[in-house]
């Protein structure tokens, strides 16, 4: 696990605590230190990187890294290094796992069951969901997690059809039969939508009302990458007027996000709380991947997952090196 990896050749100090420490924490806590291996809940902006200048790598124990100001980090000669690929099967599985759940009303169900509401032994109509099998699936970000789902959806037979802002490789797109399409197409075309691209200023409500207006109203959207791609606001408002079938996230806006959320009312909305990548397996080699990542750094090696490439202008690893 990371901690065997840091603490053979650091000295390290570990925060215990489960809650995410505030700014102003972090701020003291990365005093007189080279590293910072961090969450993505802890939001690491130019004040936190000023307030320690030996500061020389940030990594980050997860695959998105929105929570760092990384022009910020490149600026200032600090290294950012993150952990993709070893949760990409993970964080797959799961978007299977919500897509499955919410199109034959998993959770509905298991509240039947349990609450006594089983009352008629079988029904030809009791909880008719909708099938997965030879649907079209729009997947929006073919990256490396877009494209796990991808290969998933081939063993449902299911036509693909994805939207980027590049296109995919012509191998890529064969191996996965997936079609390139415009975003607006992709909406009206799915039976299926899964959002899988980072979050950015161009990825920002990417998915507004006026967005999931144009999807089928037979049709479900997915999103296990950011909450703040998808307007939930928007969201709330097509799934009340049954403008869309349904909806199941495991991100969102704010986390944990309030239990008087509105979404939480709804039988044709499933909520998750963003534990995609959680398996014993991809968290141990997230673990294992933020420390490689960190160590690499401060020996002056090129850590096995950089985010700045620039950085390395500004700082040449030789000069990071203090291990
Ligand atoms: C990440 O790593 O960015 C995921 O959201 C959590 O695993």
């Amino acid at each position: 696990m990371g901690h065997e990896i840091l603490d053979a050749c650091c000295d390290v100090e570990v925060n215990h605590s489960d809650e995410p420490p505030s700014k102003s924490e972090i701020m003291q806590k990365i005093k007189g230190k080279d590293g910072l291996l961090c969450l993505l809940t802890d939001t690491i902006d130019q004040e936190t990187m000023d307030s320690e200048r030996k500061l020389k790598v940030i990594s980050s124990l997860s695959v998105g890294y929105n929570h760092i100001d990384v022009a910020a980090a490149t600026k200032r000669g600090i290294y950012v290094t993150y952990t993709p690929d070893v949760l990409t099967e993970a964080t797959a599985d799961f978007t299977w796992t919500l897509i499955l759940a919410i199109s034959r009303r998993l959770v509905e169900a298991d509240g039947y069951v349990r609450q006594g509401r089983w009352r008629i032994a079988w029904s030809p109509t009791m909880l008719l969901g909708s099938e997965v099998h030879g649907r079209t699936l729009g997947i929006v970000g073919l990256g490396r997690i877009g494209q796990a789902v991808a290969k998933r959806a081939k063993g449902f037979n299911m036509r693909i059809l994805y939207s980027d802002q590049a296109r995919a490789r012509d191998n890529v797109e064969r191996e996965l039969s997936a079609e390139y399409v415009a975003l607006d197409a992709l909406l009206r075309e799915s039976d299926f939508v899964t959002i899988h691209v980072p979050l950015s200023e161009t990825t920002r409500n990417l998915i507004d009302e006026a967005k999931l207006r144009i999807m089928k109203q037979s049709a479900y959207i997915v999103n296990t990458s950011r909450g703040n791609v998808v307007d939930e606001g928007a969201l709330t408002t097509v799934l009340e007027e049954k403008l869309i079938a349904g909806a199941a996230t495991d991100v969102w806006e704010q986390e944990p996000t309030p239990e008087d959320n509105p979404l939480l009312r709804m039988n044709n909305f499933i909520g998750a709380p963003h534990i995609a990548s959680a398996t014993f397996q991809a968290r141990s080699k997230m673990s294992e991947l933020a420390a490689m990542n960190l160590v690499s750094v401060l020996r002056g090696e090129m850590p096995p997952h950089l985010v700045n490439r620039d950085v390395l202008n500004i700082r040449p690893l030789s000069s990071a090196r203090v291990i």
